[in-house]
C-alpha cells in the first residue's frame, strides 16, 4: 500500500519589526518537521505585507489580498507595528482585516510554564499552569461600534458599545465546551462580569448554560473577570480550559502570558472552526522596536503557533514531535535573554532542528 501524500499551502506574513526573524525560524523548523514525514510536505508562499509595503503602497496590503490568501490551508503570521505608521493603520489595515474578513471567530491560546522558564509565581513550576483561553474575536467590546459628537467641546460625548449576539457567543461556547471536552481534565471557567453588565454578560451566563447541557461530561464554573485575576495568580492548578469576550480575554492572556514568563513564548491561533476560510497561527507579541534586528528575538512562541497549525491541519504526531522538541530545548537552558537565556534566535532554531531531527517520537 502506498501512504497518501500530504501537501499544505502555507501562507507566510512576516511583516514588521522581530516578524521576519522569528517568521523565517518558524519555516525552517516546519521545514524540520517535514523532513521527518517523507509524505508530508509544505508549499510556503512569501508575502511582503506590513508598514514597508504601506509606505509604498499607501495599504498594508492589497485590495484583493484576502482573495490571495484564500487558497491556502493556512496563514503563518509575524507582527504588525512601526514607529513611523499608526498603530490602528497597521493593526486594522493587515491583522484585523484578514480576522474579520476570514471570520476567524475563536482566538485560542495555550499557556503553560515550559521546563527552564522561570515564573513569577512563587513555588509554581512545570504542571502547575497548563491552560487553554478561548477568547471570542468578533464581537464583543471590539465591535467598532459607536462615535463621538460635539468633539472639543466640553459637551463631547464618546460610545464604545459592547455588541453580543446570541449567533456569536453560541458559537464561541460550543467550541470551549468541544475544547474542555478534548482535554483530560473536561474542565471548563466561563468568564463574564454579569453582576456589573447585566444584559449581555448575563446572555453569556445563560447561553453558556444551555450549551453546557449538551457537554453533560464537561464540568464547568463561572467566574467574574476581577476575581478570576486572583484565582488565576493564587490558584493555577484550578483551572484548565477558559472562555471569555473580546477584552476580557485580551487582559487575561496577557496576564497568562506573563505568568508563564514571557510574551515571547506566548502562541495564538485564529481559527475559523467552519474552515470555510484558511485559520491564522501567530506569535502574541508585536513587533518589539527595542530588540528588531539585533538577533535575539524569542523563536519559541511562533514555534509554538507551528504546532498549533500542524494540530489545525490534523498532523498530529508532527505537532506532538515539534512541541516535545520544544520543551527539550527550553529545559536544556538554550533560550534567548528574554526568558534568562544567552543564545540567538539563530540558536534556539538550529537546537530546536537538531531536536527534531533526533527525536524518536
Ligand atoms: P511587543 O510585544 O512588540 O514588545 C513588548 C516587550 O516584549 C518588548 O520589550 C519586547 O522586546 C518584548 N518581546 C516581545 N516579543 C519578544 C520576543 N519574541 N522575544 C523577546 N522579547 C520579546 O509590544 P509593544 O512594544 O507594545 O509594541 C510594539 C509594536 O507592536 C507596536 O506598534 C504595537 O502596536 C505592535 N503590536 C502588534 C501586535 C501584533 O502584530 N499582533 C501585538 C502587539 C503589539
Ligand atoms: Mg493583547
Amino acid at each position: 500500500m502506498w501512504a497518501e501524500k500530504r501537501s499544505y499551502r502555507i501562507a507566510a506574513i512576516p511583516a514588521d519589526g522581530i516578524g521576519p526573524d522569528v517568521v523565517g525560524a518558524g519555516l525552517r523548523v516546519l521545514e524540520a518537521v517535514a523532513a521527518r514525514d517523507e509524505d508530508l510536505s509544505f508549499e510556503i508562499t512569501h508575502y511582503d505585507w506590513g508598514s514597508d509595503y504601506y509606505k509604498i503602497h499607501g495599504e498594508m496590503m492589497p485590495a484583493d489580498g484576502l482573495d490571495q490568501l484564500k487558497a491556502h490551508d493556512a496563514i503563518l503570521f509575524g507582527a504588525v507595528g512601526s514607529k513611523d505608521v499608526p498603530d490602528h493603520i497597521t493593526l486594522w489595515g493587515l491583522r484585523l482585516q484578514i480576522c474579520q474578513g476570514f471570520d476567524q471567530y475563536a482566538n485560542i491560546r495555550p499557556t503553560r510554564i515550559l521546563p527552564g522558564i522561570p515564573t513569577p509565581l512563587h513555588g509554581k513550576g512545570v504542571g502547575d499552569l497548563d491552560w487553554v483561553i478561548v477568547r471570542e474575536n468578533s464581537e464583543g467590546e471590539y465591535s467598532g461600534h459607536g462615535g463621538r459628537v460635539h468633539r472639543g467641546l466640553p459637551e463631547e460625548v464618546a460610545t464604545e458599545v459592547a455588541i453580543f449576539t446570541r449567533t456569536g457567543v453560541t458559537r464561541i461556547m460550543r467550541y470551549a465546551f468541544r475544547l474542555a471536552q478534548a482535554r483530560p481534565r473536561k474542565f471548563l471557567t466561563v468568564v463574564t462580569k454579569s453582576n456589573a453588565q447585566r444584559h449581555g454578560m448575563v446572555m453569556w451566563d445563560e447561553i453558556a448554560a444551555e450549551v453546557a447541557q449538551d457537554f453533560p461530561d464537561v464540568t464547568w464554573d463561572k467566574m467574574l473577570v476581577d476575581a478570576m485575576t486572583v484565582r488565576m495568580t493564587r490558584y493555577p492548578e484550578s483551572l484548565d480550559t477558559i472562555v471569555a469576550t473580546n477584552l476580557h480575554a485580551d487582559i487575561l492572556s496577557d496576564l497568562a502570558g506573563a505568568l508563564a514568563g514571557s510574551l515571547g513564548v506566548a502562541p495564538t491561533a485564529n481559527i475559523d472552526p467552519e474552515r470555510r476560510f484558511p485559520s491564522m497561527f501567530e506569535p502574541i507579541h508585536g513587533s518589539a522596536f527595542d530588540i528588531a534586528g539585533k538577533g535575539i528575538a524569542n523563536p519559541v512562541a511562533t514555534f509554538w503557533t507551528v504546532c498549533q497549525m500542524l494540530e489545525h491541519l490534523g498532523e498530529i504526531e508532527s505537532a506532538a514531535r515539534l512541541m516535545k522538541a520544544i520543551e527539550d530545548v527550553c529545559a536544556s537552558g538554550t533560550m534567548t535573554p528574554d526568558v534568562g537565556g544567552q543564545a540567538t534566535t539563530q540558536i534556539v532554531t538550529d537546537a530546536v532542528i537538531q531536536a527534531i531531527r533526533t527525536s524518536n517520537a
